[in-house]
């Protein structure tokens, strides 16, 4: 059978449901094999919906055992069963219930949507549509009920039993068997119904509101984790005040509760007061931890957390508008995680993320919408584009309002909105209403693909003492984006959009504050038209400009600068994110030249002598910020700034040119460095953002040394990883080993698989850097790997940090000349398609940016994405990226 091209759904085609659902009671009875969901609806025809219409209940793989309707089993020919539907026709007008007795087996679940069993504890995920692999339902986010579930289970098998909402009753079930009951007073779509039986351990906590209520947390880890999870709880109650003080949003049950399961398709799931977790973003130690652990463990605790409030209180109409929940509940989690740690680190970090996983993918042939105006499959969409770019939306929201009237508009979203399921058009409201200002041209930023270009020119005019700068802004033609727009349709027949743009004027000597223009306020300059220009007075020499300072939009900047210009920011701006940016800049120059193969290559010793400066200066004062000026853009940022015939081998070429000429220049320097931030004999691990700082810029010195002498890299690398007492430390070592080949890698490597042999999540680390080694048989390596015992192509973070790191982390081998990278990863996705077709459809997504390559690596890629395609049978998964991929 030959895969059809699946019927896309569109947002222009929304009606509301015909019925709802007021009131679901499940009793759920834990089996293995045979599990038994009684489930009874209060329906009720919806007054907005289509009077009369059939009763069309989702339902995937499911046995229908029974089907009452007000107690009474319904005649055959009342109702109709399909692969994915229940449907019972000529439904009563008035208020019913339906009483419907459904069987599943959540051993056989591999897709680990709905219902499933992961390392024998039984556990849920319904975003977007697992709910019908439950039970027939409405399964939609606009339909809400109050939810009451009983679940039963096998007491030695299933001792914890978990529900959403407060638990109210539990008891003994007959021979061996007992059962919990839960109630969630809020109604929740059936995207936020979950629950969990198993054996697990529990690490408890009290959080008490700022309205008095007393919750109780629980964190549930496999036996013997307990003390894993004591930074997750400690991320939990950190999440709490902070949301009361900074959103006022305050928890609303008595018990919040985080399980973590080891076979999880994404990062984790917001069920309402039951969030359910990957375990490597809750379980962490120093010893099997790093520091970006640590960070993304706080991150996703918050996210979730948050969700409570953006997502579950305030829910979405439909699953166009996931932004709603995820660009804003990832603004949130930033915000938080700022206020956390380091503002600017912080911020530095989250565009690195931006630019590497945002940005190509809006280059490329999956480029859509922040709020996509179709889908085949809702799965394809929880993209960068829809989280990341739908964050920094946000955040532009928040700069052209100013923090103030963005927090009353806030405060009006959530009470206006509070209970329901809304838009973005709803979420506009909030903030045009406390503003007074029309958003329509605002709201562009949801609707159009592509990442716009914003051309600056600067011009001084020295006598008048005053500084002009002309802005245009482009959306790259939709025909580059791949989006198939005819030749000859202007690009700029598009309206433009609402860019703002935080800038200021640097001198030789430091920011020039004198320098103020009409058409900027508050440090905020807002391009609204195409183009546009502003002139600045009070500017005797001739200044540089920081533009988008902070990141100000989502945006890439066309601006000629000099080497000169972008080393006064460096050196005397007072926006940190710029001074970074203007370093990353320098380097780039060259890595760009390096990497076209220019005849002449850039001389480094002007940026070696500023880098040096700077270090003296600031290296010990903010050793994150000085780690972060150290790192050299990765391959991925370099290919996505060259932007077409991508020769993968030529830019780890400049790369490592870069790095090599840089840690010379820099050597004796780094080396004291490391020195100097050793920690002192007997000090305890601690995973602050100061300490962590800390071993960043040792290892970015320890990485650039490695550059510059491979030689006494392995020693000092050697040393390191046989003295780690963190993992920060070890990995990193590692990672330096891995660089350099020999037997010390090799033994390096075993020592630590030996030592890690039953830390599944240590191992996925140990795989990711042996997938990414930059040498011609790591393909082979990656084959092998695939044989060792600790992988599982059953368990996402296995086949993510094996196969996903080789495609998505290992530039050269994956684009192999021959097209091996490409054939192993098809091969990779077909045999995983049938039975996890989320996860098979995620690592093709690793063939997202082929259209940049250079031809002969563009026709290898093309034969693999072909092969893909012509198999018959493919999920509906994979075929919508494979179909939108060649597009
Ligand atoms: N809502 C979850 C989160 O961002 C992610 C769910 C992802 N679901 C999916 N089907 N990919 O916190
Ligand atoms: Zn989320």
């Amino acid at each position: 059978m030959r895969t059809e091209t699946p019927i896309p759904i569109r947002l222009a085609d929304y009606r509301p449901s015909d019925h709802l659902i007021d009131r679901v009671a499940l009793d759920i009875s834990l089996d293995a094999h045979a599990t038994r969901v009684t489930a009874t609806l209060s329906l009720r025809p919806n007054p907005a919906g289509r009077a009369g219409a059939d009763l069309v209940l989702d339902g995937e793989d499911l046995t229908l055992l029974s089907f009452e309707r007000d107690g009474v089993a319904l005649a055959p020919d009342a109702y109709t069963v399909t692969d994915t539907a229940l449907i019972l026709r000529y439904p009563p007008a008035e208020p019913f219930t339906l009483t419907i007795r459904t069987q599943v087996d959540p051993s056989a679940n591999t897709r680990l949507m709905g219902l499933y069993r992961s390392n024998g504890v039984y556990c849920t995920q319904c975003e977007a549509d697992g709910f019908r692999r439950i039970t027939y339902f409405l399964d939609r986010p606009d339909v809400m009920a109050v939810y009451t579930t009983r679940i039963e289970a096998d007491r030695e098998e299933a001792p914890v039993l978990l529900g959403n909402g407060n638990p109210i009753e539990a008891g003994d079930a007959g021979p061996g068997r007992h059962f919990a009951v839960w109630h969630d007073p809020h109604p929740k779509p059936a995207y936020l119904f979950a629950l969990v039986g198993g054996r697990l351990d529990r690490l408890g906590g009290r959080f008490t509101t700022r309205d008095g209520r007393e919750v109780d947390l629980g964190i549930f880890v496999e036996p013997g984790k307990a003390e894993r999870a004591a930074y997750a709880l400690d991320a939990v109650i950190r999440s709490m005040a902070w949301d009361e003080t900074a959103f006022g949003r305050i928890y609303d049950l008595d018990v919040f509760n985080v399980v973590a399961v080891s076979d999880f398709n994404m990062g984790a799931m917001e069920n309402k007061g039951l969030n359910i977790f990957n375990d490597r973003y809750v379980l962490a130690s120093p010893e099997t931890a790093t520091d970006a652990d640590y960070a993304a463990i706080e991150a996703i605790i918050a996210h979730e957390y948050f969700h409570n409030w953006s997502g579950n209180r305030v829910t979405c109409r439909d699953w166009f508008q996931l932004c709603l929940k995820e660009g804003l509940t990832v603004f949130r989690d930033q915000e938080f995680s700022s206020d956390m740690r380091s503002r600017a680190v912080h911020r530095i970090g989250e565009v690195r993320t931006l630019r590497a996983r945002q940005f190509p993918e809006d280059t490329g042939p999956l480029a859509h919408p922040v709020r996509p105006q179709q889908y085949a499959e809702i799965n394809n969409f929880y993209t960068a584009t829809v989280y990341e770019k739908g964050a920094e939306i946000v955040r532009m929201l928040r700069t052209l309002l100013g923090p103030d009237v963005f927090a009353r508009g806030m405060d009006r979203y959530f009470s206006e909105c509070d209970g329901t399921a809304a838009t973005v058009e709803d979420f506009l409201a909030a903030f045009a209403a406390v503003s007074g200002l029309d958003l329509t041209a605002f709201a562009r930023w949801y609707e159009r693909p592509g990442t716009p270009v914003v051309t600056v020119e600067g011009e001084h005019q020295a006598a008048a003492g005053t500084y002009t700068l002309r802005f245009r802004q482009d959306l790259p033609s939709a025909l580059a984006q791949g989006l198939g727009r005819q030749p000859g349709q202007e690009a700029d027949a598009t309206p433009p959009l609402v860019i703002p743009v935080a800038l200021g004027l640097v001198g030789p000597e430091g920011v020039l504050r004198e320098a103020v223009s009409d058409r900027v306020h508050d440090g905020v300059f807002v391009l609204e038209r195409a183009s546009d220009t502003i002139t600045f007075t009070g500017v005797p020499v001739a200044p540089v400009a920081s533009l988008f300072r902070g990141f100000s939009a989502p945006v890439r900047v066309a601006a000629v600068a000099t080497d000169a210009d972008r080393l006064v920011l460096l050196a005397h701006d007072t926006d940190p994110f710029n001074r970074w940016q203007a370093a990353q800049d320098v380097a780039m120059a060259r890595l760009v030249a390096d990497a076209r193969g220019v005849d002449r290559p850039m001389d480094n010793a002007g940026f070696v002598a500023a880098l040096a400066t700077f270090l003296d200066r600031e290296a010990l004062s903010d050793p994150a910020f000085a780690a972060l000026v150290l790192t050299v853009p990765s391959e991925g940022d370099i290919a996505n700034t060259l932007g077409q015939s991508i020769d993968p081998d030529a830019i780890h070429r400049a790369r490592t040119d870069l790095r090599r000429s840089l840690g010379r220049g820099l050597f004796e320097r780094l080396t004291r460095l490391r020195e100097a931030l050793a920690d002192p004999a007997g000090s305890r691990f601690s995973p602050d953002a100061a300490s962590a700082g800390r071993r960043a810029l040792r290892n970015v010195a320890l990485d650039l040394i490695a550059g510059a002498d491979p030689q006494a890299g392995l020693a000092l690398a050697a040393a390191q990883f046989d003295a780690a007492t963190t993992m920060t430390d070890r990995l990193a070592a590692l990672s330096a080993l891995a660089l350099i080949p020999g037997p010390t890698r090799e033994s390096a490597l075993s020592a630590f698989a030996e030592r890690f042999a039953h830390e599944p999540l240590v191992l996925d680390k140990w795989f990711a850097i042996q997938a990414t080694i930059p040498e011609a048989d790591t393909l082979d390596r990656v084959r092998r790997l695939q044989a060792h015992p600790a992988f599982a192509m059953t368990n996402p973070n296995r086949v993510r940090s094996l196969v996903g790191s080789f495609s998505a982390g290992n530039p050269t081998q994956f684009n192999r000349a021959d097209g091996a990278g490409y054939d192993f990863l098809a091969e990779t996705v077909i045999a995983l398609d049938p039975t996890n077709p989320q996860i098979a459809a995620k690592l093709l997504t690793g063939f997202g940016s082929w259209r940049m390559l250079e031809p002969g690596r563009q026709a290898k890629a093309a034969q693999s994405l072909a092969a893909i395609g012509a198999r018959p049978g493919l999920s509906r998964d994979v075929s919508d990226i494979v179909g939108r991929m060649q597009n």
